[in-house]
Parts: C-alpha cells; sequence; structure tokens
C-alpha cells in the first residue's frame, strides 16, 4: 500500500516512558496481565512494547470487538496466540458475549499453577489481581463496566489528564486494576496507522476522508468483494482503482453534486461509516499466518 500521503502521527514519547514505568511498578501486585486489543486489527492495535513491558507474567488476550470481526479469522488469531502461549479469548464487551467464560478461563488455565499451589497451602480465599491494559478505544473502560455490573463513568484516556490508578473489585474474590496512562499503538508504521484509522481508534485527519475510503474499498475488493458487491450492488472488475469504487458506490446512493459530478466526500464517509457499524459485514482487516 502507497501511504506516502499520510500525514506523520505524533508519538509522546515523554507519556509513554511514564507508562511504562507505571505498569513495571504496579506489575509485583498482580497475578496476571489481560491486554485488551481489537479482534478485527490484533497486531495493530497491541503497544508494540507489551510483550517486552509484561514479559514473566502470566497474560490473557481479549479479543474484544468480536461481533464486528470475521469468526473465522478469529479463530485463526486464538490459535495463533496459542501458539505463543498466551491464552486468546473473543468477547463483545459492549453485549458481554464471551465474557462469562472469562475469568473461569483465568482462574483454571491462566492461573493454574497459581490456584493448585493456593489450594495447596489453603489460600484459596486469596484475592485474584489482574491489569488490564490495551491502547485507547479497543474497549477497556466497556470490559470493566461489564464486568463490574455497574456503569462506572469512563475516565478521559488523554494525555495530561491526570488519572489515578484504581482497584475494581467483582465478584468471586477477583480484583481489576485499571491502569491511567496511555499506550500507544505502533503509529509510525504507516500501515498499522492505516488500519487504525480505518477503525476509528485515530482520528481520521491522518488521511483525508476520500483516500481513506479509497483504500478501504480496494482491501474490501480484494479481501471481501462479496460484501462489497451485496452492500453496493456494484459491479467491478479487478482492475478498478479504488476511486473508481467509490464513484460506483456514491452514483448507486444517488450522492451526486450540480452539474451531474458525483459526491465522492459523502460516498467515502457513507462506506467508512458502515463499514465501522459492521453494515458492510464482519470484516477483519488483519490476518494470522496460522493455517
Ligand atoms: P477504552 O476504555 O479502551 O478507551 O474503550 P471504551 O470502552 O471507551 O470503548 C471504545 C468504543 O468501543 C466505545 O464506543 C464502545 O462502546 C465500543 N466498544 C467497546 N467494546 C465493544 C465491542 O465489543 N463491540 C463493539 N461493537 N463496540 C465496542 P463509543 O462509540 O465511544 O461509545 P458508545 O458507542 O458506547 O456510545
Amino acid at each position: 500500500m502507497d501511504n506516502t500521503d499520510m500525514k506523520q502521527i505524533q508519538w509522546f514519547p515523554g507519556h509513554m516512558a511514564k507508562t511504562r514505568r507505571l505498569i513495571s511498578a504496579n506489575l509485583k501486585l498482580v497475578d496476571a496481565v489481560v491486554e485488551v486489543v481489537d479482534a478485527r486489527i490484533p497486531l495493530s492495535s497491541r503497544n508494540p512494547e507489551m510483550d517486552r513491558m509484561t514479559a514473566g507474567k502470566p497474560r490473557v488476550i481479549l479479543l474484544n470487538k468480536c461481533d464486528l470481526a470475521d469468526e473465522k479469522v478469529t479463530d485463526k488469531w486464538i490459535s495463533y496466540f496459542g501458539n505463543l502461549g498466551i491464552t486468546a479469548l473473543a468477547v463483545d464487551c459492549k453485549s458481554g458475549k464471551g465474557l462469562k467464560s472469562f475469568i473461569p478461563t483465568v482462574k483454571t488455565k491462566v492461573l493454574k499453577e497459581l490456584m493448585e499451589k493456593r489450594e495447596k497451602n489453603g489460600m484459596t480465599g486469596a484475592s485474584v489481581r489482574l491489569m488490564v491494559v490495551g491502547i485507547p478505544n479497543v474497549g477497556k473502560s466497556s470490559l470493566i463496566n461489564r464486568l463490574a455490573g455497574s456503569r462506572r463513568a469512563k475516565v478521559e484516556d488523554r494525555p495530561g489528564v491526570t488519572r489515578t490508578k484504581q482497584w475494581v473489585k467483582l465478584d468471586n474474590n477477583v480484583e481489576l486494576l485499571d491502569m491511567p496512562g496511555v499506550l500507544w499503538p505502533k503509529f509510525e508504521d504507516q500501515n498499522v496507522a492505516l488500519k487504525l484509522a480505518f477503525t476509528g481508534a485515530v482520528s481520521d485527519d491522518i488521511l483525508d476522508i476520500e483516500t481513506l475510503a479509497m483504500k478501504l474499498l480496494v482491501f474490501l475488493k480484494e479481501n471481501y468483494p462479496q460484501s462489497l458487491r451485496e452492500r453496493y450492488k456494484i459491479d467491478y472488475t479487478d482492475g478498478e482503482s479504488g476511486f473508481d469504487l467509490l464513484e460506483k458506490v456514491g452514483k448507486k446512493r444517488g450522492m451526486m453534486i450540480s452539474g451531474g459530478e458525483i459526491n465522492t466526500e459523502r460516498a467515502a464517509i457513507t462506506v467508512i461509516d458502515e463499514f465501522r457499524s459492521a453494515k458492510l459485514g464482519r470484516i477483519t482487516l488483519e490476518v494470522s499466518e496460522v493455517k
């Protein structure tokens, strides 16, 4: 993909260093780390230093927003992380789907050894403490709200907004550590930034909306041709460009401006919105190598 027309996203090394220090200082307080990622982009929605930062701690990856992702590909991601020795679960923290098995999986699989040790030592009443981490917008607050069973206030995740760490008590002796600080994804990789923009995880203005939509249409043409045809009732050949496709969508939807020209900006907004709300179907933008 040619991303030379993308604006560089600002990376904040100072904030990142502070968050990294906070995470390592608090790791000793928890039994395991819960890393929330977006199931549509399981690698691009991770912080590049996460493996290093949490080395040595049992970890579970929650492939959140699985309601928006391609189920078959999500299964492959679960195997992919499994091969790396990391338990991964597909969840939808908006509806709560998949969350029932989360705590039991942590206790019986991720923290199996610890739980057996506690059992042996008559310490079954001790709390299980979990640190929740993830880049902005992956659904950390939604997860904690769902598990805590009450609508806790959404706390701003913006740089410069001071937030203290909070423990959230759940039933069954589980405590979640909601970490302050911002963990950035790997913005400097333009392909990663593009995928984050498709999902709405970063502001749209890293690229103009038409370019963003054209790139998405080309991806859909190559990977989900059926979704594209069904949603927009358009026909196209392999050689057609993103712009051709965008014009076809606009024309089909009657998005015209005076003089018979197609309003490609409106068409672009429609394509991006419909992708994000899964009106184009459940689509994953990143495929694992596991067959
Ligand atoms: P964060 O704490 O990691 O920053 O993320 P947060 O929970 O605020 O979630 C970010 C957005 O993602 C929210 O949408 C939230 O509803 C949505 N979301 C979280 N989990 C899921 C999921 O499993 N499936 C789907 N489809 N969406 C999810 P929003 O537009 O900011 O707010 P709203 O739509 O809830 O009003």
